[in-house]
């Protein structure tokens, strides 16, 4: 018996943008009931091959068939017609509305003249259909990045799709919560839809999907059955070389004075509500302080007090003995601080203005950018190529709008610039979220160096395994308060475990 045609295949898809091919002639078939993986390194292609799919890109060459029928998509509403649903790596949600009116919004079954509190109850039962914990009357503007996630995931989700796209959907969620939607895509495909599940993380992919496509240079490499892989050979097909095992960075010598001091420091949220309480925190030089939590529990509120970003409600911070409680970004930034948010696209970069512009954007008003008083454009375009050097992006020219460049080279380049400004504290918050398994290494190994130059590494993260291998000291954070300081040595994932959730050490 002949085997039923594909839910959606894409034929010899090519993409072309100014001086470079993100896809070249792809090949791809995704079956109704099946989960398929979209592997790569950050800029094989990824993104841009589903945003074809999807009707956001024209390809150049090649064409896309649902079940078995040819089809054109003119514009993402057309994709949509057809039963093609996406979660994208960036946010597309509207900021200043609700979490309800974000799900409602251009949805055909959204009823006529709704109110607020239906269209509420609406979203509270999908919330609870799929598993997904969203707040239907909050404002997108104030959501943690996973939470907006999670709404990105339930607005598509709820319309059906027959073909749900999600990329790089897990970044920014716990893992807890990435467990239930693993769980949540199972369902979905088993009952005859077809997922393209796009992650960085290799365990997960394992773990959820039937097959595995891997793209490398814009070319697809191969597709494999998951049960015939292992992680060792999907890195291979990836970067086409065997990778480097992962280097221990922790090293037990003497670190140097406190550099940053917390005490006693209470900070509200957004909304006003206490998000840090009483936090007393000490950091020394040439040390990796590691902040453990699941997020949302005032990791992002503690980034940005110890960067300017947000005024304390009590307590002091002190840097190198200085009193900096009251002081604003500029301050920070000219002591030597800095940082890599949590949300880079919104707050550390320009999307619209050049990779150059934003290279230097923390830099304008110092040498090399500036000299004697007077901004230096070739100065600048040295830092600028410079920085885009050490993140190891690749871009056609430093006029490249920074939107253009794909997550993961966003991130790149964002964690360099602020290594560059981070003379003697680096804020890191998730880092690592959306590189690539070699940018990752990459990465640790480049903020070991700094520690080991004697910068202050405060890092927020989640990737225990990640903590435990580079941190000197880690501290857990839950419901804004610390739980726990202690060397990294003497923690285990089940001891952090049991803080982050809440549970006190037994004295
Ligand atoms: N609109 C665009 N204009 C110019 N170049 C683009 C555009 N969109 C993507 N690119 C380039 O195409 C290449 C592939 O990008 P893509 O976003 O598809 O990578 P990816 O596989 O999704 O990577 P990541 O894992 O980092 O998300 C990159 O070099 C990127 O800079
Ligand atoms: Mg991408």
């Amino acid at each position: 018996m002949a085997e039923a045609a594909p839910a959606v295949a894409l034929l010899g898809i090519t993409k072309r943008f100014p001086g470079l091919v993100a896809n070249d002639s792809i090949d791809l078939d995704v079956r109704a009931g099946e989960i398929h993986a979209l592997l790569g390194e950050n800029g094989a292609g990824k993104s841009t091959l589903m945003n074809i799919l999807t009707g956001i890109y024209q390809p150049d060459g090649g064409e896309i068939r649902m079940g078995g029928v040819r089809v054109r998509f003119a514009s993402a509403a057309d994709a949509i017609a057809a039963g093609i649903g996406m979660v994208h790596q960036h946010f597309k949600l509207i900021r200043a509305f609700t979490v309800a009116e974000n799900i409602h919004l251009g949805w055909g079954e959204t009823p006529f003249a709704v109110s607020a509190p239906t269209m509420e109850a609406r979203t509270r039962a999908l919330a609870e259909t799929f598993g997904l914990d969203v707040r239907p009357e909050a404002r997108v503007e104030d959501l943690s990045a996973g939470e907006q996630q999670r709404v990105e995931i339930l607005r598509v989700l709820a319309r059906g799709a027959r073909v749900l796209i999600l990329d790089e959907p897990t970044a920014v969620l716990t893992p807890g919560e990435s467990a239930r939607l693993l769980e949540n895509l199972r369902a979905y495909a088993a009952a005859g839809r077809a997922v393209i599940f796009i992650s960085h993380k290799l365990d997960e992919v394992l773990a959820v999907a039937d097959r595995i496509t891997v793209l490398r240079a814009g070319k697809c490499v191969a597709t494999l059955e998951a049960a015939h892989c292992d992680k060792a050979r999907l890195a291979r097909l990836m970067v086409g070389r065997d990778l480097a095992p992962p280097a221990r960075g922790r090293r037990a010598r003497a670190v140097g004075e406190v550099l940053l001091a917390l005490d006693g420091v209470s900070a509200q949220d957004d909304r006003g509500v206490p998000a840090l309480r009483d936090v007393s925190l000490q950091l020394r030089a040439g040390e990796i302080l590691a902040i453990a939590g699941v997020a949302g529990n005032g990791q992002r509120e503690l980034t940005e007090v110890v960067t300017g970003l947000r005024r304390v409600s009590a307590g002091s911070i002190r840097l190198g003995g200085e009193a900096m409680a009251g002081c604003g970004p500029a301050a920070f930034l000219e002591a030597g601080v800095g940082h890599i948010p949590e949300d880079r696209l919104r707050t550390a970069l320009a999307p619209s203005l050049g990779v150059a512009e934003n290279a230097v954007l923390r830099g304008y008003f110092r040498p090399p950018c500036t000299r004697g008083g007077w901004f230096s454009p070739a100065g600048a375009r040295g830092l600028a190529r410079r920085i885009v050097g050490e993140a190891q992006v690749f871009v056609p020219n430093l006029r490249v709008p920074i939107r253009n460049l794909s997550g993961g080279n966003q991130q790149r380049l964002v964690a360099r610039r602020e290594m560059a400004v981070a003379t003697r504290l680096l804020v890191a918050a998730y880092p690592t979220r959306g590189l690539d398994i070699g940018a990752i290494e990459t990465l640790l190994r480049f903020i070991g160096e700094a520690r080991d130059r004697g910068v202050g590494v405060l890092l927020i993260s989640e990737e225990l395994d990640e903590v435990l291998r580079v941190a000197d000291r880690v501290a857990v954070l839950f419901k804004g308060r610390v739980m726990g300081v202690f060397p990294a040595a003497e923690a285990d994932g089940e001891r952090l475990g049991l803080l982050m959730g809440g549970q006190a050490e037994a004295a």
